[in-house]
Formats: structure tokens, C-alpha cells, sequence
């Protein structure tokens, strides 16, 4: 009997219209800065009801261009979620502006507002709330201690395409500017690219000269008026993403189908685990909201060995990781900083516990079977 095949912690879901796609923007030679790049920032508006999006080279370059959009100066505080890709933190180093971590929630796994409200103080300018996993952010909680502290709002959606907050609104559409991601594992990819949705005709048209080495909206080749980048997308991506953009509805239905899949094997598994050490499962999203599942993770037992369980996962050729670091405790931030392990609580359990197990759109039953069989073998649990 052969081997069963391996199974990845992501993977994209491409199809023959990708490839065409991608083949004709090639064949068109216009390769960057064409008119791919404008229809896949008007589709994308379009879909997150916004006036404007701009598209850029990756989510990073975007959290960077949407901070500078909201103007912040060297030393400013940035109040923002530890349980984060490192990237949101880093994306306000680049300004030489201060990081500023709040617990979170343990449920949500998102920055708590209440938390960050008490980080708010003088040199606060601006809040810099996180969607992690897909997993919406209390934003109303936000945008009201933007607007009593009269602090700029960042948000970081790049887990979020096509989650929705409580009240039915698209993730991203509320005006600030919001940034998703477009890596490989994101639910819609171009390889690498990143977006910023945008409420405000002139941040739009800054974000846009700075993404382009600060040129002006008529792109002449050598008129600079400001400080930029290179964080441009091409066209070969931006082709890409038009494609993945129309098949959203498809994609996330599948993610949807493969967190369902998970959560029936895995629930009785988490019931089979000792009370006070169980395997928790993703928190459901609140009345009204809707999570866009961008991973599945899950916390394991609390004296259970992590690196055993990847170890046993991984001698079947099942991919699963830590997800996430606590940023905090990342050597950066504690050498810059002095954080510490115990200041944020909440974020350290979770992070010390959390498993990802593979998760993409096309992953079949037998394939979640093959995961839950193998992480209950690894917990020493009857199988699912
Ligand atoms: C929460 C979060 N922020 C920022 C990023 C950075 O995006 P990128 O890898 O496209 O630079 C990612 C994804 O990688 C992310 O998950």
C-alpha cells in the first residue's frame, strides 16, 4: 500500500480562468501600472461597498501606506493587538512611530477595547485593531474611542476578506482605511499583493503616489512630489486577483464547509479531553457577524507537549504549526521595549496552546478525517 499523500497547511485554489488570465496579461505587455490594476481595485471597492481601493504589493506594504495615510509622526503610540501576524506591529516601526499592545479577548482572540482604552494616553494617536483568523473586531467599540480621543483607526483585515461585523457590514467598508492580504494562504491570492480600502479621496490619492516612488495621479515617469515606495502590484497579479475576486463567494463557501467539517469531528474530541484541559475550538462568531475562515486552530489541552503533537501529526504527513507568536514576547520587541512574558495574559495562554491544522478550500472529508484521526492518536482520545 502506498503512502497517503501529505497534507499541507495551505494551499491556493487555482483554476484554468487563473491561468488564463494571468497568460493574457503577460501576452498584453503592459506588466505593471495597466488597466488590470484599476478593474481589480473597482471590483474590490465594488464588493466591499467603498468608494476607493488601492492595490499594492503586499498586506505589509499596505498597513505601511494606510499609517502613513493617517498621518503619524516619529514616537507616536499605536495601540494594537499582540496576537497578530508580526507584520502589524512592524508596519508601525517602519514610521519610527511606538507599538503600544493591549490583551485580547479569549474568545475573539481580538485586541479587547476595553484593554486598549486603558493603554490610551498622551502620545496615543491612533488604534490599529486586527481581524485575527477572520474573526471581526468589535469596531464600533473602536471607532467610538477614535472619535472621544480624536485617534486615527487602522484596521488590519488582512484575514478578513468577506467577514462581516455585527451589524451586517462588510469588514473594511466602514470608511477608515482597512488592509487586506493576498499571500498564498489568504482566501483570495495574487501570490503576494495587499490592498487598502478607503473612504477619503485624498488619502486614496496619497496612498496611490506613495505606493508608485511618490509620483503624481498622471504617473509621469519622472516627476516626484513626494517621499514613495515601490509597493506596486502588477498586472500579472492584479489579473490574478480579478479572477479570485469573482470566485470569492465559491471560495468562502468552501472554507466554510471544511470549519464545519472540523468543528463536528472536533467537537465530540474536545467533550473525550479531561474538563479544565480540553482541546478548545475557534470561538463562534457573535449574533449578526460573519467570520471569514482564514485557518483553523485550535488551543490544545494545557499540559499537553505542542511539539509532540506537530511531531505525531507530521510522521502521518499532516502539516500543523504554532499560530500565532505573541508579538510581545518576539526578541524585537523585548530587547526594543523590555516586554515581558505575564504582561498580557490572555494573548500568552492562547498562543502557548494554539495549533493550526491544515486548512484550505478544496481539502476533501477524508482529508479533516485523516487530521482529526491523527491529532486524537496524538492526545491519546478515542478517535472521532
Ligand atoms: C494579520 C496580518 N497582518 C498582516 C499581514 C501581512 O500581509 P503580507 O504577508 O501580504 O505582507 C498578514 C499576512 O501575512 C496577516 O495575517
Amino acid at each position: 500500500m502506498s503512502a497517503p499523500h501529505a497534507i499541507p497547511l495551505a494551499r491556493p485554489l487555482i483554476g484554468e480562468e487563473e491561468e488564463a488570465a494571468v497568460l493574457a496579461a503577460l501576452r498584453s505587455e503592459r506588466l505593471s501600472l495597466g488597466s488590470r490594476l484599476k478593474e481589480f481595485e473597482e471590483a474590490f471597492a465594488r464588493y466591499l461597498g467603498v468608494p476607493y481601493a488601492s492595490a499594492c504589493s503586499s498586506g505589509t506594504a499596505g498597513l505601511h501606506l494606510a499609517l502613513r495615510a493617517i498621518g503619524l509622526s516619529e514616537g507616536a503610540e499605536v495601540i494594537t493587538s499582540p496576537f497578530s501576524f508580526v507584520a502589524s506591529a512592524n508596519a508601525i516601526l517602519y514610521e519610527r512611530a511606538l507599538p503600544v499592545f493591549a490583551d485580547i479577548d479569549p474568545v475573539s482572540l481580538n485586541l479587547d477595547p476595553d484593554a486598549a482604552a486603558e493603554r490610551i494616553g498622551p502620545r496615543t494617536r491612533a488604534l490599529l485593531p486586527v481581524d485575527i483568523f477572520g474573526y471581526p473586531c468589535e469596531i464600533e467599540a473602536f471607532e467610538a474611542l477614535a472619535a472621544r480621543h480624536g485617534l486615527g483607526l487602522v484596521e488590519d483585515a488582512c484575514e478578513a476578506l468577506g467577514a462581516r461585523y455585527r451589524d451586517g457590514s462588510a469588514v473594511g467598508s466602514r470608511g477608515h482605511p482597512a488592509v487586506f492580504g493576498f499571500y498564498a494562504n489568504k482566501q483570495i491570492t495574487t501570490g503576494e499583493g495587499g490592498m487598502v480600502a478607503v473612504a477619503d479621496r485624498a488619502l486614496k490619492e496619497q496612498i496611490d503616489s506613495e505606493r508608485n516612488h511618490g509620483r503624481g495621479p498622471e504617473l509621469s515617469l519622472l516627476e516626484h512630489e513626494r517621499l514613495g515606495f515601490n509597493y506596486r502590484l502588477s498586472e500579472l497579479a492584479a489579473a490574478l486577483g480579478i479572477v479570485q475576486l469573482g470566485r470569492l463567494p465559491e471560495l468562502l463557501a468552501q472554507r466554510e464547509r471544511v470549519a464545519r467539517l472540523y468543528h463536528d469531528a472536533l467537537e465530540q474530541l474536545a467533550v473525550a479531553t479531561h474538563a479544565g484541559e480540553e482541546l478548545l475550538l475557534p470561538g463562534a462568531a457573535p449574533e449578526g457577524a460573519r467570520r471569514s475562515w482564514f485557518v483553523y486552530v485550535v488551543a490544545l489541552p494545557r499540559r499537553c507537549d505542542r511539539g509532540a503533537v506537530i511531531a505525531q501529526l507530521a510522521r502521518r504527513g499532516i502539516a500543523s504549526k504554532p499560530y500565532l507568536p505573541a508579538i510581545h514576547l518576539l526578541p524585537h520587541f523585548r530587547e526594543r521595549f523590555g516586554y515581558k512574558k505575564g504582561m498580557f495574559p490572555v494573548c500568552e495562554e492562547v498562543s502557548e496552546r494554539s495549533l493550526a491544522l491544515p486548512f484550505y478550500p478544496q481539502m476533501s472529508e477524508g482529508e479533516v478525517q485523516r487530521v482529526t484521526e491523527a491529532l486524537a492518536a496524538a492526545l491519546g482520545a478515542p478517535a472521532p
